[in-house]
């Protein structure tokens, strides 16, 4: 189908399931175990509902933010994933252009397909991008690689993934042999003959603890983010090593399974926060599941300062490349403003707990 006729986020799926190869659509689309918290981390946005204002003047709708002190065009960001060129062999490049257009903040994977410098050059003059960090199990090769982001203009923060201390059981992943379905060319040489996932192992580290946090964040001048914050405790003890800010997530459902929704956690872990006034000190990110302008606005509505958006992204950009990235970005937009003007706010910072019903969120 041409682009034209694409009308939402959930079209780019089934389009990249008939487009993608074997191999790259199991690799994207596949969940831990039996995919429990992959269908939750979507269907808990189904519980919450609005509670729409009227008769307010709606006429301007101003969908800008900010996030780790920069401004965005929008309230949702790109979140990182691994081998773009999988999907398109325009990959990451492409994802960085789109992301450039519409002036959207695009977060790039220590394992993307494309060099930092191929995915960071193309970023227009005020362009704000973010590096995902896995830290390799040589401490050295991780803070040479956050020096190296460090080094790129348009990267404004670091986010260092702590949910995937080994991978998760990706079955669909397993059972598509990696090598033959993908020219990729992987630089770390990694090994193909196992399952995608399982190839990227050697980036992932058991023994990672709270005191590397205290080590990469002295290494750096850039904001740090914990990306996989998973309980309240542990975004207090994140506030505690003074981080910048922190990401609930469970890495779109492929790590943990039965892993908590980001929404109910969100919904949990921010009056936590509220209580000890740390709300304002540490933004809170979430991503999982996120498909509609109303699962933005029921996350921002619960505190949540950014949102995150994994596989629309790649699936956007399989099927048509950049413009396709572009199209899905504009989608998002256009339905968060009219769901805006629905919901009887003009901006951002307008929008709170008062306007979302919770009662379906599991109470305390
Ligand atoms: C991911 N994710 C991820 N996260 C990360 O920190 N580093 C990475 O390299 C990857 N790679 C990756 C590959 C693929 C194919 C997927 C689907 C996801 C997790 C990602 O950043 C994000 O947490 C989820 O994708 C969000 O869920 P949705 O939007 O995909 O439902």
């Amino acid at each position: 189908p041409s682009l034209n006729q694409v009308y939402n986020i959930a079209d780019f799926e089934n389009i990249a399931k008939q487009i993608l190869p074997k191999g790259a659509w199991a690799y994207y689309s596949s969940g831990a175990d039996d995919e429990i918290t992959l269908r939750e981390n979507h269907y808990a946005y189904h519980r919450v509902f609005f509670r729409p204002r009227i008769l307010v003047d709606v006429s301007e709708i101003d969908l800008s933010t900010t996030m780790l002190g920069q401004k965005t065009s929008a309230p949702f960001y790109i979140s990182a994933t691994a081998l773009a060129r999988l999907g398109h062999p325009d990959g990451e490049v492409a994802i960085a252009k789109a992301a450039g257009r519409e002036d959207i903040i695009q977060m790039i994977s220590t394992l993307a397909s494309a060099s930092l410098d191929e995915i960071t050059e193309v970023a227009t003059e005020d362009q704000k991008q973010w590096f995902q960090l896995y830290v390799n199990a040589d401490r050295n090769i991780a803070y040479k690689m956050v020096a190296n982001a460090e080094s790129k203009k348009s990267i404004k923060g670091i986010f260092i993934t702590v949910d995937a201390p080994s991978l998760g059981n990706r079955e669909k992943d397993k059972k598509i042999k990696f090598e033959g379905d993908t020219d990729v060319d992987l630089e770390d040489n990694a090994d193909r003959a196992s399952g995608a996932s399982r190839a990227l192992s050697s980036f992932i580290d058991t023994a990672l603890t709270w005191k590397d946090i205290d080590v990469i964040k002295q290494k750096t001048k850039l904001p740090i983010v914990i990306k996989g914050i998973q309980r309240a405790e542990d975004a207090l003890k994140a506030a505690e090593h003074g981080v910048d800010a922190i990401v609930l997530s469970n890495h779109g459902g492929r790590q943990l399974d039965f892993a908590p929704a980001p929404l109910q956690l969100l919904s949990d872990i921010m009056p936590v926060l509220r209580e000890k006034k740390l709300d304002g000190k540490m933004e809170v990110f979430v991503d999982g599941g996120v498909r509609r302008g109303t699962d933005v606005l029921k996350a921002l509505c619960l505190g949540a300062t950014g949102v995150g958006i994994g596989r629309p992204v790649l699936y956007s950009m399989s099927a048509y490349g950049e413009a396709g990235v572009t199209k899905a970005i504009q989608l998002l937009k256009d339905e968060l403003e009219m769901d805006m003007r629905l919901l009887g706010v003009t901006k951002i910072s307008d929008l709170g707990p008062e306007f979302v019903d919770t009662r379906g969120l599991i109470g305390v």
